[in-house]
């Protein structure tokens, strides 16, 4: 059966990164024409090299705009070579700790930067957007699991960036009704493609913790800090939910489904995630477990800002996409550990 996106053509800002590339593979594989805008300066072109290796007979539906978000020229470009029907926007910084330090990159490359995309769609007669949002949005949250209708709240710059760009699609929705916001919250992504070709690549030393374990593995760390093992879980350690990058991918896919098929969607809210959460510990082990490798690790004190537990009510995305996520995180550590076995230093070589 064919989706409702067969023949849509999809401008993705940030298509080169982690889960845009996945995103693009898995838009291809849909039936769609992908534009890619993206400035490469958290990514690399090698992905989308490999993507398109993936999927050869689809390979010429993929093209590629070096081009940063903010720049309207740029942008007026890569709308003006086709008509573009939809945008999914990735493009945007989300280190936690390099937004406290260096919050005016983080305004102007992600709130700047969207009303930048926003203006430039605007131009090009393109009303419908895809938002990256977070789970970030719901702060230290009083009870779990998450619902979408939960209080926001941020607690650094990166934070504050998301949901104000959330604020501010909400806001252009309800001013015209022609245009069609999905705003998807993810919690954590990991894992890889299975074929382990495409996967995350982080530069310098990753802040995320599946990263961090996969490079303790392949011996570029000597070992992992716990933060913290005095958390009110079951075994001290953060609980989280850890969702497949091509569940993710795939959420993507309907939600364009879902924006091509009902016209007066307005927008809407959705968070991608399992519905489980999995401890530090647990992660670790099902890692240890997937990659035959021991992973060292000291406990260290808990990082500021850090929930003891945080997962998503899965309820609406159901209703709404159609969309659950399928993996388990034996699967995610399965194909993280492929991609980063076969990829120990991701696309680039050694440091
Ligand atoms: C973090 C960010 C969040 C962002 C998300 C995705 C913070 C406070 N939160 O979420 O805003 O949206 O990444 O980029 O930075 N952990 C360790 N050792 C490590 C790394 C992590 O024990 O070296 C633990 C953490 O305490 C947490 C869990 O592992 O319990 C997951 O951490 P992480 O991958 O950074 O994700 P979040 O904290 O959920």
């Amino acid at each position: 059966m064919s989706l409702p996106v067969e023949g849509s053509t999809v401008l993705v800002t940030g298509g080169a990164g982690y889960i845009g590339s996945h995103t693009c593979l898995q838009l291809l594989e849909a039936g769609c024409k992908v534009v890619v805008v993206d400035n490469l300066d958290n990514s690399s072109e090698e992905s989308l090299r490999r993507v398109k290796e993936l999927i050869p007979g689809k390979a010429e539906n993929l093209s590629f705009h070096n081009c940063d978000i903010l720049d309207e020229a740029g942008l007026d470009k890569a709308f003006a070579a086709q008509k573009v029907d939809a945008v999914i926007h990735f493009a945007g910084l989300k280190a936690v700790g390099e937004s406290v330090a260096k919050p005016m990159r983080y305004y102007s490359n992600n709130i700047a930067g969207t009303v930048t995309l926003v203006a430039a769609m605007e131009r090009a007669g393109c009303k419908s957007i895809i938002f990256s949002s977070s789970a970030t949005v719901y702060g230290e949250p009083a009870t779990v699991p998450c619902t979408e209708d939960f209080p926001t709240a941020a607690l650094n710059p990166y934070g504050r960036t998301k949901l104000f760009i959330e604020h501010m699609l909400t806001d252009l929705q309800a001013s015209d009704a022609q245009w069609q916001v999905v705003l998807l919250r993810y919690f954590n992504p990991v894992g890889a493609h299975p074929s382990g070709r495409i996967g995350e690549d982080p530069k310098g030393i990753p802040n995320n913790l599946m990263p961090f374990v996969q490079q303790v593995a392949v011996g570029r760390r000597p070992q992992l800090s716990v933060y913290g093992d005095d958390y009110p879980t079951s075994d001290g350690t953060g609980k989280r939910d850890y969702i497949h990058v091509m569940d993710l991918a795939d959420g993507h896919v309907a939600a364009l489904c879902k924006v091509r098929k009902d016209e007066d969607c307005g927008c809407i809210t959705v968070n991608l995630g399992t519905g489980t959460s999995t401890s530090v510990l647990e992660l670790v082990n099902s890692f240890a477990k997937a990659s035959g490798k021991e992973i060292p690790m000291q406990i260290v004190a808990r990082r500021p800002g850090d929930a003891a537990e945080v997962y998503a009510k899965t309820d609406r995305a159901l209703e709404v996409l159609g969309w659950s996520a399928k993996n388990s995180i034996e699967q995610c550590c399965i194909d993280q550990w492929k991609w980063a076995s076969e990829n120990p230093y991701g696309y680039g070589g050694p440091e």
